[in-house]
This record gives structure tokens, C-alpha cells and sequence, in this order.
């Protein structure tokens, strides 16, 4: 007998409370509890009934006690993501792939799953959101045809494992999460515990069935899994495809990794045959850079334990408005802001009365501290007219008191610098010897940076 009951849950840790409040009890966001209804179980005692009774269902054993082999991953030959997901998909593994709508989660998955195919695996692809139709038809565009590649139009949990049942697959696909629904729950369908359960369903029979499951995930604007960022938890790996959809860039990250580090980076571009990997993301980045031109500087970022050389430009401009324009794109607002002061502050430019764009070239996201100094010479020359001398990189984190600071990993972005034919690079007065073919031009803060790569007096 099923009770109904209605309770007030977060979209962002799922917790419950029983009355509408505007901050959640849970995790303290504004604004998230919305309302579900729930069936309360009352009849048998919930299976929970006896924990603690003293009696070890499953006996503990010394850690060094562990007969289990570790399941290796099975590669799906799309190498960023194999490269992401340490080797590749692991047997009975659940993996969340999160993205904004039209960022590729479908081609990549889709190219994945071809992949898997054509190394032996039985993949079903449940199309919860398109018909089996339109998702055939994009396989034939990329090539992803096999017969190990089976499809299902259906959107209800039963039925698509009614489906494993027949076809009994090594890889299920679920495409997406929030448009699939289960009868059998008692949350509404679309709600985000019916979302919740629904994963925590899959999850159960993943685990039961040994059955790789790859579960696609959308994303709100505000960049988290529209609802059930609670799917997180459920989950044994959670991927995120990122990418500005006015560029062809697309960039793979494991925010959540149970098999393998959560460091590595894919880098993907998106074509008219999907997503192709990008061997060499510098040499893309750089391709279209105009050298000489005022207000630019390649910076070497770390992505991971990837070093990709960005440009940073900057454009100012005489200002007519009391509150100067400030625009950055690819860039952090606030990190723009803080260097326009300290510039103000440390240097002889006022960047009070001016409009000043920033961006990151390409449609990259360059968030990172040691990106300051770059970004900050970037926009001293476009204040002073003069050219940051080509064949330069930049890097070093800049403090309130104009300091350079020292960077991670510096080494690697030098060597990456080095590789694409810089021969100079602006560094913090602590870094190490760079590598060969690159001459450390030592500055201790932002105003001997300036003066070192002849940008005013
Ligand atoms: P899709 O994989 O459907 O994105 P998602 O599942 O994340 O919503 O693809 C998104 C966009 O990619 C779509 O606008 C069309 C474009 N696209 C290509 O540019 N090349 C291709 O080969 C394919 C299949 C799609
Ligand atoms: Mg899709």
C-alpha cells in the first residue's frame, strides 16, 4: 500500500525537507528546493530492518587479502576519450557524459559506440530523445554502421531492459537520461527524483548484469546536470563535453573518475564527420595568429597535464561611459578586473577611462592564475600600441602588489613553447632553468615584465 506524500527537494544535493524554505537545509544554494510528490512505502519492514544487529553479512578482510583481479578497460577506439578515461570503458561501469544541448554528447557516444563494435562488444543505444531513425542516420553519416550496433526507440526503463534481456549487450547506451521514465517508480516522471531513481535503477542492473553503461546527461547554462546533480553520486565516472557552439572546439574532462585519473584532457574538433580528435591543439590554437599586432601574447596553459599554448588578446579603447566598459570572453571577469587595477595601481597606464575586451583566441577557456601576466601584457600593449615581439610567451601569476609569482609545471609549458618556435619566454624570477632553445627573461614583478618586452618609455 502506497502512501502519498509530498516533499521539497534540491536540484543540486537532493536532499529533502518536508516545507518549502529558500535555502536548501542540505548544501545552502538559494532557491532550489522545488516540490515532488512521493509514495512512502507502508507495509513490510524496509529491507534496512536489522542493520546493526551485530551480525556481518560480508565479513571484513585485510586490505592486502584480495583475490579479485582488477577489470581492465576495454578501449573504445575514439583515442581523446580512451585517453580521458584511462584505456577506455570498464565492464560494468556506469559513466555520466554531461553537456550543453548540441555540444556532440550524441556523435561522441555514438562514435564510441562504433568503436566498441568493431572490437568485439554488443552495444545497444536506447534513443530516448530522437527516433532510431534519425540517430541511424547520423551513424551512417559517421560511419558508425555494425552489426554489433543495435538500436532501441524506447523510453521506459522496463522496456529498455527488456531489450538488454534479447539483445544482452556489453555496453548500454542511454540516450538521454532526463527523457527516460520508469513505471514503476512513484516520483513524477521528469521530476528530478524520478531522474535520480531512474539512475540509480540503471546503476543496480549495471552492476548486476556486468553491463557498461554510458548514461547522457544535459546541462543547464549555469554548467551543472540540468536537475540530478545528484546523478554524481550515483555514478562511476562523470565526463564533461565543454565547447563555445560558435566554435568547432570541444574539450573532454573527467570530473569524477573511480578507474584513472580525472587529469587528462580530450581535445576534439567538430566536423562534418563528427568529432575528430586534435593532435596538436597549440598549432590549431596559433594557426590564425597575426604576429605584430598590438595587444596579443601566447600564454602556455596546463589542462590537465596538457600544455596548450593559447593567445590572449586585448583590445582598449578611449571610454565615453562614467562606468567603462569591461567585456572578456574565455577569460575570468574578475581576474581582468583585478590586473586592470594593478596595472592602474603598479604601472604608468591608467585603465580607468578606458573600455578594455579581453579574450581567449579559439573558443578555449583560460581560467588558470599563471595565465596573469601574459593577459596583463596583452593589455598594456593594446593600451600602448606596441607590439609584444613574436616569437614570446608569458607566464606568471600576478599578486595585489604587482608581483610575479611562480607557475606549476612550468617546464612543460616552456618545452611546449619551444616546441612551436618560441625562443623567449617571460617568466617569474624563481623559475628553473627553462628548457633548450628558450632564454628565461626573469622579471620579479609586472612593471620589470613591461619594461622587459620594451612595451612603454
Ligand atoms: P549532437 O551530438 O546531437 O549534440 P548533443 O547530443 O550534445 O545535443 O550534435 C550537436 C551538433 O553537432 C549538431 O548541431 C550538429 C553537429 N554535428 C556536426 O557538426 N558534425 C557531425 O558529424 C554531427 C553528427 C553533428
Ligand atoms: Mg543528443
Amino acid at each position: 500500500m502506497a502512501k502519498v506524500r509530498s516533499v521539497h527537494r534540491c536540484t543540486e544535493c537532493g536532499s529533502a525537507s518536508p516545507q518549502w524554505v529558500g535555502r536548501c537545509p542540505g548544501c545552502g544554494e538559494w532557491g532550489t528546493l522545488v516540490e515532488e510528490v512521493e509514495a512512502a512505502e507502508v507495509g513490510p519492514a524496509p529491507a534496512w530492518a536489522g542493520w546493526g544487529s551485530g551480525v556481518a553479512a560480508r565479513p571484513a578482510r585485510p586490505s592486502t587479502d584480495g583475490a579479485e583481479a582488477e577489470v581492465a578497460p576495454v578501449p573504445t577506439g575514439v583515442d581523446e576519450l580512451d585517453r580521458v578515461l584511462s584505456g577506455g570503458l570498464v565492464p560494468g561501469s556506469v559513466t555520466l557524459l554531461g553537456g550543453a544541448p548540441g555540444t556532440g554528447k550524441s556523435t561522441l557516444v555514438l562514435q564510441a559506440a562504433a568503436g566498441l563494435a568493431r572490437g568485439g562488444a554488443t552495444v545497444l543505444y536506447a534513443c530516448a530523445e530522437e527516433s532510431p531513425s534519425q540517430v541511424r542516420d547520423r551513424a551512417r553519416r559517421l560511419g558508425a554502421l555494425h552489426d554489433r550496433l543495435w538500436l532501441v526507440g524506447e523510453s521506459l526503463v522496463p522496456r529498455i531492459l527488456a531489450s538488454v534481456d534479447e539483445v544482452r549487450p556489453d555496453v548500454l547506451i542511454v540516450d538521454s537520461a532526463q527523457s527516460v521514465a520508469d513505471p514503476d517508480l512513484s516520483s513524477t516522471p521528469g521530476s528530478v527524483a524520478q531522474v535520480r531513481e531512474v539512475a540509480q535503477r540503471l546503476v543496480r542492473e549495471a552492476k548486476a548484469r556486468t553491463l557498461a553503461t554510458v548514461l547522457i546527461g544535459h546541462v543547464t547554462k549555469e554548467g551543472a546536470l540540468a536537475g540530478p546533480r545528484v546523478l554524481e553520486h550515483v555514478v562511476d565516472t562523470v565526463l564533461e563535453l565543454d565547447g563555445d557552439r560558435h566554435h568547432a572546439l570541444r574539450l573532454l574532462r573527467a570530473v569524477k573518475h573511480r578507474f584513472g585519473s580525472t587529469a587528462e584532457l580530450g581535445l576534439f574538433q567538430l566536423g562534418e564527420v563528427g568529432l575528430e580528435g586534435v593532435p596538436d591543439p597549440s598549432g590549431l590554437f596559433l594557426a590564425d595568429r597575426l604576429p605584430g599586432v598590438p595587444g596579443s601574447t601566447v600564454v602556455p596553459t596546463i589542462e590537465g597535464h596538457r600544455p596548450l599554448l593559447v593567445e590572449v588578446q586585448a583590445l582598449v579603447a578611449p571610454s565615453s561611459l562614467a562606468e567603462p566598459r569591461r567585456s572578456s570572453t574565455g577569460l575570468d571577469r574578475g581576474r581582468v578586473s583585478m590586473l586592470l587595477a594593478v596595472l592602474t595601481k603598479r604601472s604608468e597606464l591608467d585603465m580607468g577611462k578606458v573600455d578594455v575586451y579581453a579574450l581567449a583566441a579559439g573558443g578555449v577557456r583560460v581560467t588558470e592564475p599563471a595565465a596573469d601576466l601574459g593577459l596583463a601584457l596583452a593589455i598594456t600593449s593594446a593600451a600602448t600600441g606596441r607590439a609584444v615581439p613574436a616569437p614570446l610567451v608569458a607566464c606568471g601569476e600576478i599578486g595585489l602588489g604587482g608581483e610575479v609569482r611562480s607557475v606549476t609545471s612550468l617546464e612543460r609549458r616552456l618545452s611546449e613553447a619551444a616546441r612551436l618556435g618560441f625562443t623567449r619566454a617571460v617568466v617569474p624570477a624563481s623559475a628553473p632553468e627553462p628548457p633548450a632553445g628558450i632564454t628565461a627573461v626573469r622579471v620579479r614583478s609586472l612593471a620589470e615584465a613591461i619594461a622587459a618586452v620594451g612595451l612603454l618609455g
